[in-house]
């Protein structure tokens, strides 16, 4: 943040607070992403691809920005996307986040990894789904979903892109490790493991990945999941217009148009180009959302004109939850949503219903 004061204005400028003071290990862990960390910053740059078709004398003096979600109302096209371990950031974790969120209205999805118990999160009373890893152990992965079901969680997130875990160089470098204290409230596991089956030093949760994640789910587990709990299913981690088509064939209710923030593949497409192709594959026959590189109101617009339902954002509700708990997950949601209003209001929207493909346009490339 810049010297006119320390009240963040900017989501980035939640960043960079958050980022002073968190540990290296932590802000590493949050902030970084896979390989050369190309598609990590391809998410952001994507938006400065199109730009808005704005119109003009439209009584905006009034906006609307509440729409539905899986058939639930939200307040605004602004979800928590699942992120792990928030006690790095916070000592309530995810509870605090989940307070911020209900402050707010919107809907938060829990990571099976997170860093208290999903029934600890759903005591808040914040709207919830509940992102689902698969394990090998399958019937780990049954109590959790059927845990999440019991515990009023109203959708399960399935992440198809995390067969593995991307290779993050920032946490081999850090050979990234919980603290004492900080464990997978979920799974009952309170440290992960510090080496790799060839003894090899590094990321420990990559290490945990690769010994516990089910690399072997596919297409054909779709009907045994969904049999667990009589749940709405989003895939989270689609990028293309053949897997849209399948998961619509398998159908799912949703969509997340998303590349783990740029965490799992360095290479895969920013989710902002990949979303018209997934849009069209799908022809309303589920919800498309989006996630990754969301850091304005005018990037929130700019993905509904493409076809998203709504946004998810990761990192920004971690920096607010790292710089002012509660009170600062819920100040980055609402100043995302001011963002948005101000902006569908200089575009001449006065609904998030009211929201079509004309508003936006290709950047003309000056270079
Ligand atoms: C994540 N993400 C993630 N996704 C998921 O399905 N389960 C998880 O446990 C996590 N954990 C996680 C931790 C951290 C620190 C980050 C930054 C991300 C990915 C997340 O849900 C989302 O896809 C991205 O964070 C979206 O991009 P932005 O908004 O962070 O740019
Ligand atoms: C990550 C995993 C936990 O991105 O989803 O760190």
């Amino acid at each position: 943040m810049d010297d006119r004061g320390d009240a963040p204005i900017t989501l980035d400028d939640y960043e960079a607070a958050a980022l002073a003071r968190l540990p290296t290990m932590v802000a590493d862990y949050y902030a970084g992403g896979a390989g050369e960390e190309r598609t990590l910053r391809e998410n952001r740059a994507a938006f400065a691809r199109w730009t808005f078709r704005p119109r003009v004398l439209v009584d905006v003096s009034n906006v609307e920005l509440a729409t539905t979600v899986l058939g639930a109302k939200v307040p605004f096209p602004i979800l928590v996307a699942p992120t792990a371990f928030h006690r790095l950031a916070d000592t309530e974790g995810e509870v605090a986040t989940a307070k911020g969120v209900l402050a707010t209205g919107t809907t938060m999805v829990v990571s099976t990894i997170a860093s208290v118990r999903l029934e600890d999160v759903a005591e808040t009373g914040a709207d919830r789904w509940f992102q689902l890893y698969v394990f090998r152990d399958r019937e780990l992965t049954s109590t959790l979903v059927k845990r999440a079901y019991g515990a009023g969680y109203r959708a399960i997130v399935l992440t198809v892109d995390t067969p593995l875990l991307g290779t993050r160089y920032r946490d081999e470098r850090n050979r990234f490790q919980l603290p004492d204290g900080v464990g997978l409230a979920n799974l009952a596991v309170s440290d992960l493991p510090p080496e790799d089956e060839a003894g090899r030093p590094g990321s420990s949760l990559s290490h945990f990945f690769a010994g516990e994640h089910d690399a072997s789910l596919s297409w054909a587990d779709l009907p045994w999941l969904r049999s667990l709990a009589p749940l709405p299913l989003v895939l989270k981690g689609i990028v293309t217009a053949e897997d849209a088509r399948l998961a619509v064939a398998a159908g799912v209710d949703g969509i997340v148009v998303s590349n783990h923030g740029g965490r799992q593949l360095d290479g895969a497409p920013a989710t902002l180009d990949a979303l018209p192709e997934v849009v069209e594959a799908v022809a309303g026959r589920a919800e498309v959302y989006l996630d990754g590189g969301v850091r304005r109101g005018s990037d929130v617009l700019t993905a509904l004109a493409l076809g998203a339902k709504a946004v998810f954002v990761g990192r920004p509700v971690l920096w607010g939850l790292a710089v002012d708990g509660a009170a600062g997950v819920t100040a980055v949601l609402e100043m995302l949503r001011d963002e948005l209003r101000l902006a569908m209001q200089l575009t001449g929207t006065p609904s998030v219903a009211s929201i079509t493909r004309s508003l936006v346009g290709p950047a003309v490339r000056s270079d």
